[in-house]
């Protein structure tokens, strides 16, 4: 694709049934590489509370954090579609807050969307802030920033009850002005019915293939997560192993001496060295 990727390729994708490919990244380097390939879509994820910052959730994202590493991202993957994650307690307050904040994402960072993890107390909040002009994917099933009400999370919308309900909030949601959906951690089923029924392009991340585009976070597709990765997370490599190889052979190399070499030092002009003996005090 020629330039920028906007909404519309997006909507178009969905018409066509070509499958979106979206990764969450948080820093220049990764994004340059992830800019290099078909990926479609970065969000900006504040799982960078966990990944990047090593926080045990991702509440301690703040707006300056996430704007400084959505303005990164964007410098590295200038045609990507970016999506700025709105952190916790950046849009429940009130909606103009909301929306001052969700600005600073499009006008601070060049985002082009941005993700709010919704409930029913939220429709206000979507239509306002898209009202102003700016583009939400609305997060529905797991959403990590409900940790502290739900103590730990589990797969949604299991039983046909919270199926209904999560279809019913996920076509609430489009009829707010929702531009897109992200659905989390959601049994494939119920994923695939509301795709199935929705306008809007529909993100899975661990809700199953049915859906018109996946999302995983840069490190577990690279194999850098500490830990048991979620079941639905596929690594693609095990950086992990190399990269700490590569610190190991590089402080081997620092003790033996062996590192720097000539190849990798400064050195001085031809004849300085001499002139430099003599300005030193040493005869030749
Ligand atoms: O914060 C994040 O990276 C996310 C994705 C896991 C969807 O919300």
């Amino acid at each position: 694709m020629n330039g920028r990727i906007t909404i519309s390729d997006l909507v178009k994708a969905k018409r066509d049934g070509r499958t979106l490919a979206a990764v969450s990244c948080y820093e220049y380097t990764t994004a340059r590489l992830v800019s290099q390939t078909d990926v479609d879509i970065i969000l900006v994820g504040d799982s960078a509370a966990q990944l990047m910052l090593g926080y045990d959730s991702t509440l301690p994202a703040t707006m300056d954090l996430m704007i400084t590493l959505t303005a990164a991202v964007r410098r590295g993957a200038p045609n990507v579609y970016l999506v700025a994650d709105m952190p916790f307690l950046s849009y429940h307050i009130g909606k103009a807050e909301a929306i001052r904040n969700a600005g600073r994402f499009l006008v601070e960072a060049g985002a082009q969307m941005v993700k709010i993890e919704t409930t029913g107390a939220h429709l206000d909040t979507v239509r306002a802030v898209r009202d102003a002009g700016i583009a939400v994917m609305a997060h529905i099933g797991i959403r990590p920033q409900r940790i502290s009400t739900i103590g730990r999370f589990r797969a949604e919308a299991t039983t046909a009850e919270i199926a209904m309900e999560l279809i019913g909030l996920a076509e609430q949601m489009v009829n707010a002005g929702a531009g897109a959906l992200l659905i989390e951690g959601t049994a494939a089923e119920v994923s695939q019915i509301i795709t199935e029924r929705t306008e809007v392009p529909v993100i899975s991340c661990g809700s199953g293939p049915g859906c018109d585009g996946q999302i995983l976070v840069a490190p577990d597709i690279l194999g850098l997560t500490e830990g048991k990765p979620p079941k639905f997370a596929k690594a693609y490599a095990d950086l992990s192993s190399q990269s700490a190889k590569a610190f190991s052979a590089y402080a081997e190399e620092v003790r033996n001496r062996q590192f720097p070499d000539a190849d990798h030092s400064y050195h001085m002009k031809a004849g300085e060295m001499q002139r430099l003996q003599e300005l030193l005090g040493h005869k030749p």
